[in-house]
């Protein structure tokens, strides 16, 4: 199992698992430089500089920081050796265990030549700063947009250099694909801010240097990306201050006639408890405060610790104040997943279901005629077709399957399901009032009317009697 990012495994177990990372998330260059340096680390001159780092953290990224500032100096022309076999610098990477072993020598000579400069980036936290992220936010974007239709004041708290907050220029130019198009236009910015611990300047050669040397160089699309929007980043003026996130969230306010987006992504997992604890209640305040002339938006793309896939997928989430779509406020959605670097988003398919009593407290279900759980009971519902609000295609698939009509919605909860075809199901369900004899339609081989009793008799689809429980539509 991969050690969480507080263990402290020892230096050398630490490149050991970034090497099979690297392995994972297709870097087979630095893949076999950080085994390699897992092999050296008690020989000289790897030996004394990684001495300080005996105890470190898997989160301080070790191989990270040494990696990148190999990869800095074949940038800066002053590692020729290394730079002739990696992508980034022009190179090509190494074929053979002839080429490998050129390369690990090129390395290690580089790291004895430069040991000050080597010394030094160790000693510093890494900074990167991910334009592939802005795909899924600028897609959830384009959702807030049509939902709001107001012009965004955009806020993104860790912002490193401060690259997503132009992610309108960067959707325009195509450096990001513009997913989800038919959510709308590109957002409208009226105003753009962040913070960071340690803001990376973008205009500055440091700045930009920093920056893509933490791209491993077999990345090279990701490479070329970063360059390009440094580029674009240059001609969009960001206001970023160097702040702690709770400090700068506190400090945001509400203005009319705009919508106020608080984002981040990558950054979440640094924050000490009380800080994330602090934001969340911050935003959760300011969003009592929010109206639909001065709505509040918090976008995340974050691994989430509690999913199974958090080390390896990260998800897209976004929570509005009020809510759009037909949505309550303050519901974290989770929209999809993406590897680290942010593209492409696996979008999850947006469905709805009704939990739908009669005036004798009987739940309307429905026998499934279609995959997944086909042949199992469950509660009506389907895809929301776009443009149509989340309640609606809950009503709309209760009488598409079942021929009651359902009124008075009331939003019960969110779950996940997977689909069994690579997708997952993000299922809105909605409790609702219903009129009249079930006939079964469409999806539904069957449908009526069931007491809670003959309900866990019935063989139900998985999760649904836990999720009624938990919601106290069941007893
Ligand atoms: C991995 S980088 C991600 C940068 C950017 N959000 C991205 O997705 O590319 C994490 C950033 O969070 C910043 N950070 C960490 N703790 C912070 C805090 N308490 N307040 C503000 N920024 C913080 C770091 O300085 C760093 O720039």
């Amino acid at each position: 199992m991969k050690p969480s990012r507080d263990s402290r495994p020892g230096i050398r177990d630490i490149f050991v698992d970034i090497a099979a990372s690297c392995e994972r998330l297709g870097a087979p260059t630095y893949a076999d430089l950080a085994s390699c340096v897992a092999q050296w680390s008690e020989e000289e001159p790897l030996a004394s500089l990684l001495a300080p780092y005996a105890d470190a953290r898997v989160g301080d990224m070790i191989p990270l920081r040494l990696l990148a500032a190999v990869h800095r100096l074949a940038l800066m022309r002053e590692a020729p050796g290394v730079a002739v076999f990696l992508s980034t610098t022009g190179g090509t990477p190494p074929r053979d265990d002839a080429g490998r072993e050129r390369l690990r020598r090129a390395f290690l000579s580089a790291v004895a030549e430069h040991r000050e400069v080597v010394a030094d980036a160790l000693a510093r936290v890494p900074q990167t700063n991910e334009v592939g992220r802005t795909v899924g936010l600028g897609a959830l974007l384009r959702r807030v947009q049509r939902g709001f239709g107001l012009p965004v004041r955009l806020h993104e708290i860790g912002c490193s250099a401060g690259l997503s907050l132009r992610v309108d220029a960067l959707m325009e130019a195509g450096v990001v694909p513009g997913d989800h198009p038919e959510w709308g236009g590109v957002p409208r910015i009226a105003e753009r801010s962040g913070c960071d611990l340690a803001p990376v300047d973008a205009s500055s050669t440091q700045g930009r240097l920093v920056l893509t040397s933490f791209v491993w160089p077999d990345h090279l699309d990701r490479f070329e990306r970063l360059r390009a929007a440094l580029e674009i980043a240059a001609g969009v003026q960001v206001a970023i201050v160097a702040a702690d996130a709770l400090e700068y969230v506190r400090g945001l306010v509400l203005q009319p006639g705009t919508t106020l987006v608080v984002w981040h992504s990558a950054m979440w997992l640094y924050l000490p408890q009380e800080t994330r604890d602090g934001i969340r209640s911050t935003l959760e305040e300011l969003g009592g405060q929010a109206t639909r002339d001065s709505p509040l938006v918090h976008i995340a793309l974050e691994p989430v610790a509690e999913r199974p896939e958090a080390q390896h997928r990260f998800t897209l989430t976004m929570t509005t104040w009020p809510g759009i779509d037909g949505l309550p406020p303050g519901i974290e959605v989770p929209w999809g997943t993406t590897p680290p670097a942010g593209a492409p988003v696996t979008w999850s398919v947006p469905c709805a279901g009704g939990i739908v009593r009669d005036g004798s407290g009987r739940l309307l279900l429905v026998r499934r005629g279609q995959a997944p759980s086909r042949g199992l009971w469950s509660l009506p519902g389907g895809r929301v077709e776009d443009e149509e609000s989340w309640d609606a295609a809950a009503a709309r698939e209760v009488r598409e399957e079942t021929g009651v009509r359902a009124t008075d919605a009331e939003f019960a909860g969110i779950v996940e399901r997977d689909s069994g075809a690579g997708t997952t199901y993000l299922i809105a369900d909605f409790a609702f009032t219903g009129e009249g004899e079930p006939r079964a339609a469409d999806d539904a081989d069957e449908a009526r009317w069931c007491d809670p009793v003959e309900i866990l008799r019935l063989a139900t689809s998985p999760g649904l009697v836990e999720a009624l429980r938990e919601w106290g539509y069941l007893t």
